[in-house]
């Protein structure tokens, strides 16, 4: 999944504070789905009275939406929460919370060991926040790390507070039923639910009539994507278990939901992340052939090149398979931009699989790759059953030649698209300056360009690109009269 946000957030707030309003701060951590969820949360506090700042000293309530994916994204968080235990100790009435993926693995260190927070809540449970945080002001500590079969907020409206008004997340599935065997998600996520297509619907339909113009939808395998009607079959096994003994149920797919959500209006753009190689059907390639406002761009992690690393790590895949998906891919939609996910020194890791590993990224030509070097992570598979014995060094090594290959091939393909134009969603003042604006074309790729004529954030202009980096195009807009 795409951890650009990777992070801290700051949930900013311009509204003026009435007296007496209790403030709180949030900070995330992780991937989009706990950005979303942070979004969930904002809601719920919303309801109970909550205004929000993003000054920390000033806030009531500290939450910190935690991410455990690799131990550096943990790392971080012990450090912020140690500095708010120096905060809490100026200030004894602060409440400091763990939420999110954190909350799952490490309740009891957090509570009883380190006593370094007051209440922990898991990634199902942020409906229970009014009795936690009533108990934290009852003077006691408070949990819940319960996972559900069913938790899919489909009925909570995300409070965007941070938002730039134009893009925005919709979290249309929870969990994860697959098993990688380095990932911790399925444990601090729970099983795999899809949330109802119509509350789906519903949230892109209001976020367009806001303004919004963009909508993710957001799973951790989105293409496993699947709902009935039926409000016994909640979960995918459920459903799946039906299925096999061949009754007859309704489900929507994910090729379906997309087509739904496209339908809501012509000019607001439909992308989606995390796409899964064993799952991604024809279908869904040709509802994006189909309709023009879903996104030519594809988030498909390979992890690895090599399959018998794929076998070790229960991707379900082999790379021939991976091969066939990305010509699939270019052929029924030839302009689609590709971005990947890979581990560099996974368990048994040879130099002959990483060699594999950079054939495959010489072979897709990824427009971008989000890079790692392994991680153990306590309690997975790997780290029950693999000895994690691949030399940190080798593993940073190859993680650097991954990186440098990858760098090399985005500024090419970048180099590629001078001369060409392409529709802009303008999401706001770029970077650098405010005398140009930012936004992404279809395939996902920044473009910025001096900002010309009467326009605003949520606009699309046509741009013709006249130079790239390798993380940037650079363009001049060509005209804002854009057909649909
Ligand atoms: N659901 C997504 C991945 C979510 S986690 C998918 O299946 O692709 C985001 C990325 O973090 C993964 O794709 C993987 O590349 C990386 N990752 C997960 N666990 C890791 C670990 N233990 N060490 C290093 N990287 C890891
Ligand atoms: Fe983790 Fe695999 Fe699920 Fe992705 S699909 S969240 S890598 S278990
Ligand atoms: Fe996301 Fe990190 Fe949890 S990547 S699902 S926040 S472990």
């Amino acid at each position: 999944m795409d951890e650009s946000k990777q992070g801290t957030s700051y949930i900013e707030s311009e509204v003026v504070v009435p007296e007496g309003m209790k403030l709180a701060y949030i900070e995330t951590y992780g991937c989009q789905m706990n950005f979303s969820d942070t979004e969930i949360v904002a809601s719920v506090l919303k309801d109970m009275g909550y205004g929000f700042t993003s000054n920390e000293h000033e806030a009531d309530l500290v939450f910190i939406n935690t991410c455990s994916i690799r131990d550096n994204a943990e790392s971080k968080v012990w450090k912020r929460l140690k500095n708010f235990r120096k905060q809490k100790s100026d200030n004894p009435g602060l409440m400091v919370g763990v939420l999110g993926c954190m909350a799952e693995r490490l309740k009891t260190k957090l509570l009883d060991e380190e006593k370094l927070v007051d209440l922990v809540v898991g990634p199902d449970a942020y409906r229970d926040l009014p009795r936690l945080l009533d108990e934290v002001e009852g003077g006691q500590r408070s949990v819940n790390v319960l996972l559900s079969r069913e938790e899919t907020y489909a009925n909570i409206a995300p409070v965007r507070l941070n938002s730039n008004g134009v893009s925005a997340f919709v979290t249309i599935m929870r969990g994860c039923d697959n098993m990688c065997t380095f990932c911790v998600v399925p444990f601090t996520r729970g099983r795999e639910r899809s949330r109802d297509p119509y509350s789906i619907v519903e949230e892109s339909r209001q976020l367009y009539d806001q303004g919004f113009r963009e909508v993710t939808l957001l799973g951790q395998n989105v293409d496993s994507y699947k709902w009935s009607p039926d409000d016994s079959l909640k979960g995918k096994a459920q459903i799946n278990k039906a299925e096999a003994k061949g009754e007859e149920i309704d489900v929507i797919n994910f090729a379906q939901l997309l087509e739904m959500v496209a339908n809501v209006a012509p000019d607001l753009r439909v992308r989606f992340s995390t796409s899964h190689p064993k799952d991604i059907t024809d279908d869904v390639l040709h509802a994006m052939a189909k309709y023009k406002n879903i996104c030519n761009y594809i988030h498909l992690p390979v992890q690895s090149g090599s399959s018998r690393v794929l076998e070790l790590m229960n991707r379900g895949y082999s790379l021939e398979w991976y091969k066939q998906k990305v010509d699939r891919i270019y052929e029924l939609i030839p302009d689609c931009a590709i971005s990947t996910d890979i581990i560099t020194g996974f368990c048994t890791e040879t130099e002959e699989d990483h060699e594999k590993t950079i054939e495959v990224v010489n072979y897709a030509r990824y427009s971008h790759a989000y890079m790692f070097a392994y991680s153990e992570r306590p309690g997975t598979p790997a780290a029950k059953k693999m000895e994690d014995d691949v030399p940190e060094a080798d593993k940073k090594r190859r993680l650097a030649e991954v990186i440098k290959l990858q760098n090399e091939i985005s500024r090419e393909r970048n180099l590629a698209d001078v001369g060409k134009e392409f529709v802009v969603l303008i999401e706001g003042n770029s970077k650098r300056s405010e005398h140009d604006w930012c936004g992404r074309n279809d395939q996902n790729k920044m473009i910025v360009f001096p900002k010309q004529g009467d326009l605003k954030p949520g606009d699309y202009v046509i741009v013709k690109v006249k130079d790239a980096t390798s993380a940037t195009l650079l363009a001049d807009m060509v005209s804002a009269e854009v057909q649909w």
